[in-house]
C-alpha cells in the first residue's frame, strides 16, 4: 500500500516540479520520502534555496506560511491545513502596541511559531536554534519576546545583559512534560544524558545535560560518545535519532506527541500534489510586512 502511494508521490513530485520539506516531528513515513528533513530554521532556509517551483511543506501551518512569505513566486502546498500550532495563536497584538508605547528602546522578537499577522508587527523572528544568537546581537536593551515563555526564559538566562520581557504563550506538548517522568527514566537508565528542547518548562530544563533545538538534540546525540539519551521533545525526532545512531538507545516519556504534526499523512501529501491544494496563502500587505522580520532572521541567524 505504502509502496504504491510513494510511487504516486514521486511521479507527482516530478510532474509538478515539487520539493517535499518535512519537520522532524511528522510521521517517519513522511520523513522517509522528504527531500529535506529539518528543524524549523533549516526548513525555512531550504524553502528559499531550493529552486523547485512547488513546495510541499509537511509541518504545521505557520511553517508553510513562512515559506510562502519568503517565496512569493513559488506555490506552497500544506497537506494538512488544519494542522495549526496552538502556540502560534497565543499572541495579543494589542500587547505589542502597548509595549512599543511604553519602551522607546524596544525590539519585538517573535518565535517563528506564530501566524503571519503577528510576524507583520514584529522586528525580528527567531527559531529555537538561533534565538540566543539573534537576541544577543540586537542593539536594543529591551526585548519583548513572544509567544513562547519557556524559550523566552531560557534566552533571558543565556543573555543576562538584556531586559527580556515575556508575552503569554507556550507549547502544550513541551510545557506539560512531567519532570517526574524524566526522573523515573533517569533512575532506570542512570547513564543516559538528558537532552531537552527549550520549549520545555524550567523543571525539565534544570534536569537537562543539553538544551537545544530538534536539530541540536540530534547533532548532540550523534556526535556524543555517550550511548544512552533521554529525549525531552516531541517523539517524531526518534525516527532521525535512530536512523543516524542505530546502535544508541533513546528513551521518551509517554505523551510526547504533537497532535497537529501527526495530522500529516502520506495520503494527504499525495492528495495535495494531485489537487494543487490546500495552498498556503498570505495577503500581500501582511506578506510584505512579515517578510522583513523573516529576512532579518535569515540574515542574523545563519
Ligand atoms: P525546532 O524545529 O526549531 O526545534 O522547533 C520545534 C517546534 O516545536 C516546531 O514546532
Ligand atoms: Fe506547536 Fe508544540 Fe506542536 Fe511544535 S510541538 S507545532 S510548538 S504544539
Amino acid at each position: 500500500m505504502n509502496e504504491e502511494l510513494i510511487r504516486e508521490i514521486q511521479e507527482l513530485k516530478k510532474e509538478k516540479d515539487a520539493v517535499i520539506l518535512a519537520h522532524y516531528y511528522v510521521d517517519g513515513s513522511i520523513q522517509e520520502i522528504a527531500d529535506y528533513v529539518g528543524d524549523s530554521f533549516a526548513l525555512a532556509k531550504a524553502a528559499v534555496e531550493d529552486p523547485r517551483k512547488t513546495i510541499v511543506f509537511c509541518g504545521v501551518t505557520f511553517m508553510g506560511q513562512s515559506a510562502s512569505i519568503l517565496n512569493p513566486d513559488k506555490t506552497v502546498l500544506v497537506p494538512a491545513d488544519d494542522a495549526v500550532c496552538p502556540m502560534a495563536l497565543m499572541v495579543d497584538p494589542a500587547e505589542i502596541r502597548e509595549m512599543r508605547e511604553k519602551y522607546e528602546d524596544l525590539a519585538v522578537v517573535c518565535y517563528i511559531n506564530s501566524m503571519a499577522e503577528t510576524k507583520a508587527l514584529v522586528d525580528v523572528c527567531v527559531t529555537s536554534s538561533n534565538a540566543v544568537k539573534i537576541v544577543r546581537s540586537l542593539p536594543q536593551k529591551n526585548i519583548y519576546f513572544i509567544p513562547d515563555q519557556n524559550l523566552g526564559s531560557y534566552i533571558a538566562e543565556q543573555v543576562p545583559e538584556k531586559n527580556i520581557m515575556l508575552g503569554y504563550g507556550f507549547c502544550h506538548v513541551h510545557h506539560y512534560m512531567d519532570p517526574e517522568d524524566v526522573k523515573a527514566l533517569k533512575k532506570d537508565h542512570p547513564k543516559a544524558k538528558i537532552l531537552a528542547h527549550p520549549e520545555c518548562n524550567r523543571s525539565i530544563i534544570e534536569l537537562a545535560d543539553y538544551v537545544g533545538s530538534t536539530k541540536g538534540i540530534i547533532r548532540y546525540s550523534t556526535e556524543s560518545p555517550e550511548t544512552e539519551f533521554i529525549i525531552c521533545t516531541e517523539s517524531g525526532v526518534e525516527h532521525e535519532l535512530r536512523r543516524l545512531s542505530p546502535e544508541k538507545e533513546f528513551y521518551f516519556a509517554a505523551n510526547q506527541i504533537c497532535p497537529n504534526m501527526k495530522k500529516l499523512t502520506l495520503e494527504k501529501v499525495r492528495d495535495c500534489l494531485k489537487n494543487g491544494a490546500p495552498v498556503s496563502k498570505v495577503d500581500e500587505e501582511t506578506r510584505t510586512k512579515a517578510l522583513i522580520p523573516l529576512n532579518r532572521m535569515l540574515e542574523l541567524g545563519s
